[in-house]
């Protein structure tokens, strides 16, 4: 299954004597509990069968070359002087984990990496969380350490902080490290208490539809978005000084001392980061109590309220989604990661999975011009040693 991979990497970076270790971590979906992240709040998340796999191995000095199966090209670092990689349109993500590793204290060895990516990059499904969880893995595997997986993706976070300029949350590197076959992860991000939750669709599906319309989260919008919860929260403070995230207030707090924001722009953000949080809490119940019905309710009004109040949407998600829930068998859908372009994701009926694609695909190029992509996800487990 592997061999590809190897031939590759001797190609590449030639043979040794060390040993080549493989590891791999997944892309991820989020079911429910959008831009709440970094609002305290819970998210809803399950890790794909799509998975980036990185294999490497030990150099005798402090270089790190990193090589991508698709990209076909190399990039090299010297350990020591990592900041000066910033910029790097490719590898940014794994220098940044390197670099992060080595601020926290642990030390990364010299070493060759070939890096094989099955997320589709920029698609929100999380390809960069996936790369950065399969990096600090293997990073810290070869530097001789057993950190934990949930430690490794909070690392894996602050390296996209602090080196990549993206003020994330948490819950993509979570998922991409902590991720169980067959299970949602409901997450807690006030305090990263988790549970996993089975998703017994019985009969029904989940579907991807990607937009392709790139895009990236680079863009300012994310922590723009960010500042102006921050905003929020401030302002909340006078009716809940202890309030130290946004989803520490209930819905009623928040509508009765509504009046304390004045800008309809902030307002709206924060009814939308409170009332989503509510929905995520509802819909985990309504998955252990099988009533997708009401699952897929909640998933609506998330859209619903992404497009309207976050603002975080596009015309090609929405057309999508709304394409989506004119097809029979299909109970919920809506925009999943960060907006701006990516996927949706929608709860089909299982016989009905053909007709949705070619319908949803048929009016979706009709209306935007562009071709959609569509997954059956499988869901997978978490980053991992695999050799
Ligand atoms: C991106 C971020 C996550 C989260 C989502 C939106 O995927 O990396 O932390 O904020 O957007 O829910």
């Amino acid at each position: 299954m592997y061999k590809h991979l190897y031939d590759e990497f001797y190609k590449i970076f030639g043979k040794s004597n060390e040993n080549i270790r493989i590891f791999k971590s997944p892309g991820r979906v989020n079911l429910i509990g959008e831009h709440i992240d970094y609002n305290g709040g819970h998210v809803l998340p399950a890790a794909l069968s799509m998975y980036t796999t990185v294999l490497v191995r030990k150099r005798n000095d402090n270089i790190i070359r990193l090589y991508a199966t698709d990209l076909k090209y190399v990039v090299q670092a010297e350990l020591d002087r990592l900041l000066l990689y910033k910029d790097y349109k490719w590898g940014n993500y794994q220098l940044g984990i390197a670099y992060q590793l080595m601020t926290e204290g642990f030390s990364v060895p010299g070493c060759d990496m070939l890096f094989e990516d099955k997320v589709p990059l920029g698609s929100g499904l999380s390809s960069s969380a996936a790369i950065e969880v399969a990096t600090s893995l293997a990073l810290n595997r070869l530097g001789g350490y057993d950190t934990g997986m949930k430690e490794l993706a909070i690392i894996s976070q602050m390296a996209e902080h602090n080196y990549v300029g993206v003020k994330c949350g948490i819950m993509d590197q979570f998922t991409s490290a902590m991720g169980k076959e067959g299970h949602a992860v409901l997450l807690d991000c006030r305090d990263l208490s988790y549970e996993y939750i089975p998703l017994k669709t019985a009969g029904y599906k989940l579907v991807i539809a990607n937009t392709n319309k790139k895009r990236s989260l680079g863009e300012s919008a994310y922590n723009q978005r960010r500042y102006e919860c921050e905003n929020a929260l401030l302002l909340m403070k006078e009716a809940f000084p202890d309030a130290k995230y946004l989803c520490d207030i209930t819905i009623d707090g928040l509508m009765s001392n509504i009046n304390l924001i004045k800008d309809p722009v902030i307002r709206n953000r924060a009814i939308h980061v409170v009332s989503e949080n509510d929905r995520v809490l509802k819909s985990a119940d309504a998955l252990k109590n099988g009533n997708l019905e009401s699952f897929g309710e909640m998933m609506v009004k998330s859209h619903e309220s992404l497009r309207d109040l976050y603002e975080v949407s596009c015309n090609e998600l929405d057309v999508l989604m709304e394409a989506a829930m004119l097809q029979k068998g299909v109970i919920g859908s809506r925009m999943t990661g960060a907006g701006f372009g990516g996927c949706t994701v929608s709860l089909v009926k299982e016989t009905t999975i053909d007709s949705f694609m070619d319908e949803v695909g048929s009016m979706y190029k009709e209306k935007t011009g562009y071709e959609a992509s569509f997954y059956v996800s499988d869901i997978g487990g978490g980053g991992t040693e695999v050799f």
